[in-house]
């Protein structure tokens, strides 16, 4: 998909270059930040990492999260999840109109949700395990975990004891819909934004 210019934000959070006060909870130092637990304990590995570095294929490495259009809401079907990558490629993920209001949801019913389709237990793929009857994502063929996707990918059976990373997500005034952001830590990474290839935005 296309990307479009720069969209007006609805959702009411504040763009990263704007947030100083006040103080950022921890889920919002996250995001911004793209820094995991196991990033925070490297702290000094991680502020190396977060500085402008551009590897030899000109490819500029990320130090905060693109915004990219990931769907119009015209392109959605309740409990039809929409395949996507982000920040990185080969970071999966779906966007789900879940059809009921949701943590963090958008749309104009507060149903639209993206998450990881990465398991955060061990990393085992979940795309292709949605149930729209209960709105969850799993189980995962693994370890059985199933997250949520109402309740910010809450683990609901399983062995994961851990939320499925959410993806923020924004909408324009023409019903673009944009990723902005990630909640939580995408599993194999101690930081989402690296190493690996941006995706488009
Ligand atoms: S990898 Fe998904 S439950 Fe273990």
């Amino acid at each position: 998909m296309e990307n479009s210019p720069t969209p007006e934000s609805s959702s009411g959070t504040p763009e990263p270059s704007t947030v100083s006060s006040p103080p950022m909870t921890r889920r919002q130092f996250l995001t911004y930040t793209g820094v995991g637990v196991g990033g925070l304990v490297v702290g000094g590995a991680v502020g190396a990492v977060l500085t402008r570095v551009f590897s030899s294929g000109q490819t500029q490495v990320l130090t905060t999260y693109p915004q990219v259009q990931v769907a119009h809401l015209s392109d959605l079907q309740p409990g039809k999840p929409i395949a996507f990558d982000y920040p990185l490629k080969g970071q999966s993920s779906y966007l789900i109109k879940l059809g009921k209001p949701a943590i963090d949801g958008v749309g104009p019913a507060g149903d639209v949700v993206a998450f990881s389709t990465i398991c955060v237990h061990m990393g085992c793929p979940l795309a292709g395990h949605y149930q729209d009857a209960h709105k969850v994502l799993g189980p995962c063929p693994c370890h059985l975990s199933t997250y949520d996707l109402s309740l910010g990918g809450m683990p609901v059976t399983g062995a994961a004891t851990e939320n499925l990373p959410q993806i923020e997500l924004s909408v324009d005034g023409s019903g673009n819909i944009f990723a902005k952001g990630v909640w939580g830590v995408i599993y194999g990474f101690e930081n989402n934004l690296q190493p690996g290839t941006a995706v488009k935005s």
